[in-house]
């Protein structure tokens, strides 16, 4: 495939544009540049409002008429009538008001409760059998990162460790259902996907019933204490879980390692102290974010940072600029492991916030230990990777 001239890779260029810079090889010079212009900034070729200092972006993520999806699209076109499409429109993270607010909370009460100390334990072995025997580089090392967490998440939820590689190729189709760029090939598997997904939940969610002590009867359980009561809406968000794991901490564990290939005596002190691996992947998820942006559609008039905003208003929120403006975090770009009230706009902020940041950075943390405790990781500086193709996240690929 032919490399998009806008997704630069040489150091000291500038993105080309505000959505080239998530795969940009250094896009915080640029984002500087942003958080110390005005709070809202119109991009007319690309037809967005874009907020990039921490006020700006708190702002419209704390206003109710700025919604998750255009309002006259809650699905996106391409896949309605799918089973990608039915999953889509049931998750929290696509919906408003009374869609949103009880299932937010019964999977947010179902998440703090999850043992993370069983997670590490499972994590790590499962890190080490994916690993396999060889050196892990180059592209075994992404794809690494991309089936670990995955997996990590499918066995908290009950699947049987012979199904998790079954159920991380099954996401990485799914996922595809979620980029405005999916070929009508990979939407097609997207929605395989999403099939084979619900089926399977849907006996796990039965066996569930005479298993009391499993993740998914707890998750039942307080999807009724929080007043939930959609069975094909509490399937659709199970495998939500999975596909909000799926790029998002792949991407932290990328950017984990390359924050050991990259940072001054890192990799020296995670080796002396591996109990440090946890607030050194906080301090990623703020400096070197996996998800760079997100968006919002105005539903009704509005103001933001004294902007009046109108409904069909498209915002790009640049939540990887927000967690470096000196306003949100001092020393802003310094990589402080023990950086005292760190703000990390990355996990997002308001009513949708993402609930499951403590998980997510425990696995990152538990994926690359066992790598760093077999030298696998020594020779990190000598890595090349580059960033996948991607309007909104910062995943590495590293390079053979
Ligand atoms: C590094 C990994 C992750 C990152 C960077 C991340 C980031 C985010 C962000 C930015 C949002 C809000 C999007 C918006 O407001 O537009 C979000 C929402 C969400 N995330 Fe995460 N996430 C990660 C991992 C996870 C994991 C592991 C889970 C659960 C297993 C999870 C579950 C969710 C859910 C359910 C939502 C929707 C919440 C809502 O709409 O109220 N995320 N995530």
């Amino acid at each position: 495939m032919k490399p998009d001239p806008a997704f630069s890779q040489t150091p000291g260029s500038t993105p080309e544009h505000i959505l080239a810079a998530s795969a940009h090889r250094d896009p915080y010079p640029y984002y500087a540049s942003l958080v110390a212009g005005p709070a809202l900034v119109f991009d007319a070729p690309r037809k967005l409002w874009v907020a990039s200092s921490a006020a700006s972006v708190k702002a419209v993520l704390g206003n109710p008429a700025c919604h998750v999806r255009p309002p006259a699209e809650p699905v996106p076109s391409a896949i309605v009538g799918s089973a990608a499409g039915e999953v889509f429109g049931h998750l929290v993270r696509m919906n408003e008001g009374v869609r949103h607010d009880a299932p937010k909370l019964a999977l947010q009460r179902f998440l703090v409760d999850i043992d993370l100390a069983r997670v590490r334990a499972r994590t790590e072995a499962l890190a080490l059998t994916q690993a396999g025997q060889g050196r892990l580089h180059g592209a075994a090392l992404s794809r690494w990162a991309f089936e670990v967490p995955v997996m990590a998440v499918a066995d908290v939820l009950g699947f049987a460790e012979a199904e998790l590689p079954q159920v991380a190729h099954w996401m990485g189709d799914f996922v595809a259902c979620l980029s405005p760029v999916s070929t009508s090939d990979q939407l097609a598997a997207s929605a395989e996907a999403a099939s084979a997904l619900l089926a399977r939940f849907s006996e796990l969610v039965r066996d569930a019933q005479t298993r009391p002590a499993s993740a998914l009867a707890r998750l039942q359980h307080e999807a009724a204490q929080a007043g939930w009561h959609d069975a094909a809406a509490l399937l659709a968000n199970a495998v939500g879980l999975l596909s909000q794991t799926y790029e998002a901490t792949a991407g932290l564990i990328g950017n984990s390692i390359v924050a050991l290939a990259s940072q001054p005596g890192l990799m020296e002190a995670m080796g002396r102290e591996p109990s440090q691996l946890l607030p050194m992947v906080n301090e990623v998820s703020r400096f070197d974010p996996s998800i760079h942006n997100t968006r919002r559609f105005v539903a009704e008039a509005t103001q933001a940072a004294g902007v009046s905003l109108k409904p069909g208003d498209v915002m790009l929120l640049v939540l990887a600029a927000a967690g470096r403006d000196p306003l949100c975090n001092t020393r802003p770009n310094e990589f402080l492991l023990d950086r005292p009230d760190r703000d990390v706009p990355g996990f997002g902020q308001g009513a949708h916030q993402c609930p499951g940041q403590a998980l997510a950075c425990q696995i990152a943390a538990a994926a690359i230990n066992p790598l760093l405790a077999s030298g696998q990781l020594q020779a990190a500086s000598s890595f090349s990777w580059q960033y996948r193709p991607s309007m909104n996240a910062r995943i590495p690929v590293f390079v053979d």
